[in-house]
């Protein structure tokens, strides 16, 4: 799981160096699976179950897309623009999960804000993977820490334990109450996600099937790592080295 996510920390590195204005998330997705190949991964999204196999090896969601956005060559990244990059990798049977929002030049400062607080709330939640804590603890962490900064987390898409599938149990939301939930332990793989609007929690899918949007068209944000429970306290995998 450490080489798959180390890969998978390349594959979005890979991508993310190339968004300017002008970028087609088509490109993104090109840019992540040419390091995929080149180790001989492949990204556990292609051809995922949904209202019809998905189509690319990375998601890519822009502004009010929260997750799940499907590359396209017709679809140019523009100055201000937010991109969430959402890519995995398979890797000897095992799979890693990783996601970034990165900001397209000069943007603006609730974005920024948003990124910021998306991001710390990824670290918060990932602090809270210690064994001996209950699930509960890591969903109401990332969701105190959101809603204290004004914004709001998704009560529909949850994070989830990574392995040899890409969603394995548990289901981890983004909101929760502390004590609550399984007991977590050593060895344990989760892959969280912060999810995270500016206006309303509420999402609807787009008629594509598969892009999930604010319902008000607020500004949306997402990060993720897959992580290890570890007794020298949790790993991310998802990192470069
Ligand atoms: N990283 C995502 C997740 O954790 C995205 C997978 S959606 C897919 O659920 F359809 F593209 F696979
Ligand atoms: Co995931």
């Amino acid at each position: 799981m450490r080489q798959a996510g180390r890969i998978n920390a390349e594959a979005l590195a890979a991508a993310c160096a190339i968004i300017r204005p002008g970028t087609t998330t088509a490109d993104l997705n090109a840019a992540a699976e040419e390091v995929l190949a080149r180790y001989g991964c492949y990204s556990p999204f292609k051809n995922y179950p949904g209202p019809y196999p998905y189509p690319a090896s990375v998601c890519t969601s822009i502004n009010e897309e929260l997750v799940h956005g499907i590359p396209s060559p017709k679809r140019k990244l523009k100055e201000g623009d937010i991109v969430s990059l959402d890519c995995g990798t398979v890797y000897q049977g095992f799979v890693g999960d990783s996601a970034v929002t990165v900001g397209v030049g000069e943007i603006s400062p609730v974005a920024r804000r948003l990124l910021e607080v998306t991001e710390q709330a990824l670290e918060i939640g990932i602090a809270k993977l210690v064994a001996g804590n209950h699930l509960g603890d890591v969903s109401a962490a990332v969701q105190t820490f959101v809603e204290g900064h004004g914004f709001h987390v998704t009560r529909v898409y949850t994070g989830h334990g990574v392995g040899r599938e890409m969603h394995e149990g548990p289901s981890v939301p983004n909101f929760g109450i502390a004590g609550n939930g399984i007991l977590l332990r050593n060895g344990m793989t989760i892959a969280l996600e912060p999810m995270v609007l500016v206006g309303t929690p509420h999402t609807r899918v787009l008629p594509d099937g598969w892009t999930v949007v604010s319902d008000d068209g607020s500004l949306t944000a997402h990060f993720e790592h897959s992580v290890a429970i570890t007794p020298n306290g949790p790993q991310i995998l998802t990192k470069l080295e």
